[in-house]
């Protein structure tokens, strides 16, 4: 796969659970099935596509250190991180990977400390309250963008 087609998913704390977790907000598609989905839509769109979920703040700082060589693109939905991480911040700028923020549900609808994110101003874009159709959104959006279309 040519270099400049890898593309990382990298979902934050409790993503494990979705399925299983508040349905209502969060839909009723399992993490494991959003992202066989997912990749199929990359290998279409001719896409190397990895992915990582992690409830740890330190791996998933360390998973945006290791990607500084081997990614293109990133997209990222850090879930509670998103709102107290300013470790990951710093992170996400020391390696350069353009990324898009994903989130689930609409973050501006909910709790007022939701509307916090501390990495929006450093992303390419931002999807929130679409479900996890955002996150194909994002995929198609990469692709576009690496491919140098004009979007
Ligand atoms: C989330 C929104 C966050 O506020 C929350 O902590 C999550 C998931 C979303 O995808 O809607 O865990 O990022």
């Amino acid at each position: 796969m040519q270099k400049n087609n890898s593309v990382l998913i990298i979902n934050g704390p409790n993503l494990n659970l979705l399925g299983n977790r508040e349905n209502k907000i969060y839909g009723r598609t399992t993490l494991k099935k959003l992202n066989e989905k997912l990749k199929k839509k990359a290998n279409l769109l001719n896409i190397y596509l990895k992915s990582f979920q992690s409830n740890s703040e330190s791996e998933l700082i360390n998973k945006i250190h290791n990607s500084k060589k081997n990614i293109n693109y990133m997209i990222i939905n850090l879930a509670a991180f998103t709102h107290t991480s300013i470790a990951i911040r710093d992170a996400l700028i020391s390696v350069e990977i353009p990324f898009i923020e994903v989130h689930i549900s609409n973050i501006y609808s909910r709790e007022s400390f939701r509307s916090n994110s501390w990495i929006s101003d450093i992303s390419k874009g931002i999807i929130c309250g679409l479900g996890t159709y955002g996150y194909f959104l994002a995929l198609k959006t990469i692709y576009k963008r690496l491919n140098l279309k004009n979007i």
